[in-house]
C-alpha cells in the first residue's frame, strides 16, 4: 500500500490531502501540531510541530523505518495578508522563515531514510507563486520572502538528495478557499488537490529528471522562478 505523509493535516488543504489519498487507498499519516486536532477518518494521526526540532526527532523515531512514497510539506503560515511594511512585526517575519522555509526541510531532512525506502520517493512542498520573483506583485513582505527562501532551499536539498533518487516538486496550489487563501479564492480545495495529484502522482524515480529544478502551478505549467 503506498504511503504518505502530510503536514497540517488537521485544516485546509493539508486535510483535504489526506481524504483525497485515503479515499485511492493509501495509508496516510496526517501530521498535525496539536495531538488533538481532527484528520480525516482512516488517516493515522501523528503528533509533528514542524517548527520543533524535538517533535521532529520525535516523529522520525515513531516511523522508525516505514517506507513513505510521498511526503508533503504542506503546512505553512501567512502572518502580514493584507500587512504594510510597517505594520510587520519582525518577530512573525522571522516566524515566516522559521515555519515556511527552515521547518520543511528539516523534516524532510529527518525523513529521508523513509522516502529512500519507497518506491515513488517523492517531496512535495507547497510554495506559492507569490515566491516568483519574475511575477512578483506588492507587499506580504515575510510570506513572500519566506516562500522564495523555500524555494532555494528546495533547490539545494535536491541537489543533495540526487543519489537517493528521491524528486522534489516546489508546487503553487492556486488561490484556494482556505482559512489561509479566505472566501475570495478562485478554486476550492478538491479542484486544488486533484490538479496538484495529477502532477504529484506521475513522479517516480525512472522519470525524475523531467521534473528536476521545476516549480508548477496547480495545473501542471511551469512558474517561472
Ligand atoms: N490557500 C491558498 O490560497 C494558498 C496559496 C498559495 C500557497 N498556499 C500554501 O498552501 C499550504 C497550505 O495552506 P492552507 O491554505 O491550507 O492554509 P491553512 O488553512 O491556514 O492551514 C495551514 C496548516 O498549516 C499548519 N501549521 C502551521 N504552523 C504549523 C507548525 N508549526 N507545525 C505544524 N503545522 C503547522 C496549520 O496547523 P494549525 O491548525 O495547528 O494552525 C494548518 O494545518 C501553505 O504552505 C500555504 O502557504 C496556500
Amino acid at each position: 500500500m503506498p504511503t504518505i505523509l502530510i503536514t497540517g493535516a488537521n485544516r485546509g488543504l493539508g486535510f483535504a490531502l489526506a481524504q483525497s489519498y485515503l479515499k485511492d487507498g493509501w495509508r496516510v499519516f496526517a501530521a498535525c501540531r496539536n495531538p488533538d486536532a481532527q484528520v480525516p477518518d482512516g488517516a493515522e494521526a501523528v503528533t509533528l510541530d514542524i517548527a520543533d526540532s524535538s517533535s521532529i526527532k520525535a516523529l522520525k523515531k515513531k516511523l522508525h523505518d516505514i517506507p513513505i512514497d510521498i511526503l508533503w510539506n504542506n503546512a505553512g503560515i501567512y502572518l502580514d495578508k493584507n500587512q504594510k511594511l510597517e505594520q510587520v512585526d519582525d518577530r512573525d517575519w522571522l516566524r515566516s522563515f522559521e515555519i515556511n522555509c527552515i521547518a520543511p526541510i528539516r523534516v524532510a531532512e529527518a525523513l529521508v531514510d523513509n522516502l529512500a525506502r519507497s518506491e515513488r520517493k517523492v517531496i512535495a512542498f507547497t510554495s506559492t507563486k507569490m515566491a516568483s520573483l519574475a511575477g512578483n506583485g506588492p507587499g506580504a513582505y515575510a510570506y513572500r520572502s519566506s516562500k522564495v527562501a523555500l524555494n532555494m532551499a528546495v533547490r539545494c536539498f535536491a541537489q543533495d538528495q540526487e543519489n537517493l533518487q528521491i524528486s522534489c516538486l516546489l508546487l503553487h496550489p492556486g488561490h484556494v478557499r482556505t482559512d489561509m487563501g479566505g472566501f475570495e479564492g478562485a478554486i476550492d480545495v478538491k479542484t486544488s488537490v486533484m490538479s496538484m495529484r495529477r502532477l504529484v502522482d506521475q513522479v517516480n524515480p525512472s522519470n525524475r529528471t523531467a521534473y528536476r529544478s521545476s516549480y508548477f502551478d496547480y495545473d501542471g505549467s511551469s512558474i517561472p522562478w
